[in-house]
């Protein structure tokens, strides 16, 4: 949670740091900051130089941080991105900026980043949560610091502060010092208005990247950039560090500071001790970062499922559908590479967080399937304070869109050091989940940006899909034929969502005539059980109606009772071997009187919507009547989630728009939890 950005270097610093924010807002939304450090007096010699911080706040979006410092500096929001300014904070070459979800302290002007040290030289942003802030603070207070705010953050950098005054030192070991003494996870940037030549970084827990420009056929670097994730970095530059756990990054500009002779970036860990910056090339789809003419990225995110699923089984599933008469097969080098460990796993354990938790649930059932390993699904928050039994030969398998979810993460630390395999399904390219895992296989959906995941759902399912049919056939648990219909069918699946996306007016209509709704249910089985599941979870978070889901049989112990004439019962009644199963609770429902909305497969006549003109016709006489249906095509059941949970995306989409609610930044929400 929180979005980091810095520059250092000769662009003007403010464009790339809102830029950047808004890029990251994902992450928080809560209220942002910036801090500049701009020239006030100039000089040949850098010591005749003399320079001034300033800080800008705002609670809300980083829209309402733009206002305010349009405000302040008297000039139009739009002006501060172009307008070339000579003097002031919007010439500034050197700032950090903060986009906020609130841990300590109420989202306030006050509370937001950047905090700003007792001397007023120093001011820092923090993502993350100083654990140990009550006790800093009282020894703080003890010699003389007062505080501004309710936040963790400020403590560290009055905390940096003191060290640099009292120890003399430079900022880069006052850092160093300063994370000694802190416990909890950070990733912070800071700055010195006495020091403008120099950037300090450090992470732990929380993510961290420095972008390094150069001068055109030169090693030396120019210019630096900093941000939680590489979106508000690619466009600058390709060159990336991400850094490490307590790393601390030191990056200096010659030229603005009498001291600094060599423009370096430099990484240690926290006792000083040099570290390799080991430079990465990034490549991000720039296209993937905007809204693409689709009024929200949520929405943009449903509709790329078809071509960001080809991406991903792209050079992994091949010959399906028959180019050469060669029969399809899939390969992952995750399983090539470490087929031994995997043939050798008794159990899988499945460690994951909201959507990806649904993922895993149906992973779970893939596995089982292909594979016949017995799979476990944890929460990744229970697991890791649980009391899990680990063996030698577990794999432990975690499954996160950022890679970067908190109590994941740790979920796979307390793995490996009890001795599992852990294998990795993410998204982020180099996060940490990813750095963490001993194997794994990226999804390669592309960034996902709106707060509700959609695509990378899909994707995530997708993988596990192949994973499961990969191993399935290292194990020999799977016959020939099952492994050759499952890939070919698993590549007509984005031409399949294609038709389902075709629906969209349709499944917007519909939506709009259950905005009264304040309770939803979800009803599905088997491998439709976890989608019923993710089903709710996307009305919940976007359209704030509660709503629940349920294994469909299980509905008779209880959520029936909540059945009447007003309440939404949507089912997930596709064509598998449970249909007749689903059939008895959707007319159970309808004897109380429930508003059904079912998902069927296409040219079903066994079910139909009440207004639909096909209710009248001979053949759809003996049909079950609905409220609604919505119409996907016929597929394998252990791939009818990719199908079936797209009308489930748009109907929560289209109920959140109707409703006149922010479907990409939904209240109290962020995409990447990277706080317990
Ligand atoms: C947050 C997001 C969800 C996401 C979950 C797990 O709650 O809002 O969309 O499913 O975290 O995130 P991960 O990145 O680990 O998949």
């Amino acid at each position: 949670m929180c979005g980091i950005v810095g520059y250092m270097g000769s662009r003007k610093a403010y464009p790339i740091l809102i830029k950047g924010l808004h890029r990251l807002e994902y992450r928080g939304y809560d209220s942002a900051g910036c801090a500049l450090i701009s020239e006030e007096t100039t000089g040949k010699k850098s010591s005749e130089r003399s320079y001034r911080l300033d800080v800008f706040k705002a609670k809300g979006k980083v829209a309402d941080l733009e206002n305010t410092v349009a405000h302040a500096t008297n000039t139009s929001a739009n002006e501060n991105l172009t307008k070339e300014q000579p003097r002031g904070p919007l010439s500034a070459c050197l700032g950090i900026a903060h986009t906020r979800w609130a841990t300590h302290g109420v989202p306030s002007e006050v509370n937001a980043h950047p905090h700003v040290s007792q001397s007023g030289n120093l001011t820092l942003v923090h993502n993350g949560i100083i654990e140990n802030y009550s006790t800093l603070r009282e020894q703080l207070r003890k010699r003389g610091y007062e505080f501004q705010s309710e936040t963790d953050t400020e403590v560290l950098v009055q905390l940096i502060d003191y060290i640099m005054s009292y120890g003399r030192c430079d900022l880069a070991t006052a850092v160093r010092l300063a994370l000694q003494k802190v416990i909890g996870a950070y990733a912070i940037a800071v700055i010195d208005k006495r020091h403008p030549g120099e950037l300090v970084a450090a992470r732990k827990s929380s993510p961290l990247a420095v972008g390094i420009g150069y001068a055109e056929n030169d090693k030396t670097p120019t210019e630096f950039f900093l941000a939680s994730d590489a979106s508000p970095i690619a466009e600058y530059t390709k060159k990336i560090v991400y850094l490490n756990d307590e790393e601390v990054a030191v990056m200096r500009l010659a030229g603005r500071d009498a001291n600094i002779t060599q423009s370096e970036l430099s990484i240690t860990n926290l006792k000083g001790d040099a570290a390799t910056a080991e430079i990465k090339e990034i490549n991000v789809d720039l296209s993937m970062l905007d809204k693409g003419g689709f009024p929200h990225y949520m929405l943009k995110e449903i509709f790329d499922q078809p071509n960001v699923l080809r991406v991903c089984m792209s050079g992994r599933v091949i010959n399906a559908p028959y180019t050469d008469g060669n029969a399809p097969s899939v390969v992952l080098s995750a399983v090539t590479n470490h087929r031994r460990e995997l043939l050798r796993a008794r159990r899988i354990i499945i460690v994951s967080c909201g959507t990806s938790w649904h993922a895993g649930l149906i992973g779970k059932q893939l596995i089982e399937h292909f594979c016949r390993i017995p799979v476990e699904v944890a929460y990744a928050s229970e697991f890791r304070y649980g009391e899990p039994v680990i063996e030698h030969d577990d794999v432990v398998m975690a499954i996160s869109q950022s890679g970067e979810t908190a109590d994941t993460l740790a979920a796979i630390q307390l793995a490996r050091e009890q001795g599992a395999i852990v294998f990795g399904i993410v998204n982020g390219v180099g996060s940490s989940i990813a750095r963490e895992s001993h194997m794994g296989t990226y999804i390669h959906v592309g960034p996902e940006i709106g707060v509700a995941s959609t695509k990378a759902f899909t994707g995530q399912v997708t993988v596990l899909a192949m994973i499961s049919l990969a191993l399935g056939m290292a194990r020999g648990t799977v016959s020939q034929e099952e492994y050759e219909t499952v890939l070919r069918e698993l590549t007509l699946i984005p031409e399949k969502i294609e038709t389902v996306l075709q629906q969209n007016d349709k499944i917007k209509k519909l939506a709009q005539t259950f905005t009264y709704a304040h309770n939803f249910l979800y009803l599905g089985r088997g491998f439709n059980y976890p989608v019923a599941l993710e089903g709710a979870l996307k009305l919940k978070e976007i359209s704030y109606i509660h709503a629940e889901g349920y294994p469909a049989a299980e509905m008779k112990h209880g959520p029936i009772a909540l059945v009447d004439a007003e309440m939404p019962v949507v089912f997930l009644a596709t064509h598998h071997q449970l249909y007749q199963k689903i059939i008895s609770n959707m007319q159970e429902v309808i004897s109380r009187k429930g508003r059904i909305i079912a998902v069927i497969t296409e040219g079903d006549k066994g079910i139909v919507g009440k207004n639909d003109p096909r209710a009248q016709q001979k053949e759809y006489a003996g049909a079950l009547k609905v409220e609604e249906t919505i119409e996907v095509p016929a597929t394998l059941a252990c791939l009818a989630p990719l199908l079936s949970v797209v009308p489930l995306q748009l109907l929560s989409y289209h109920v959140a728009v109707a409703k006149g609610l922010d479907v990409d930044q939904p209240r109290n929400l962020a995409k990447s939890v990277t706080v317990e």
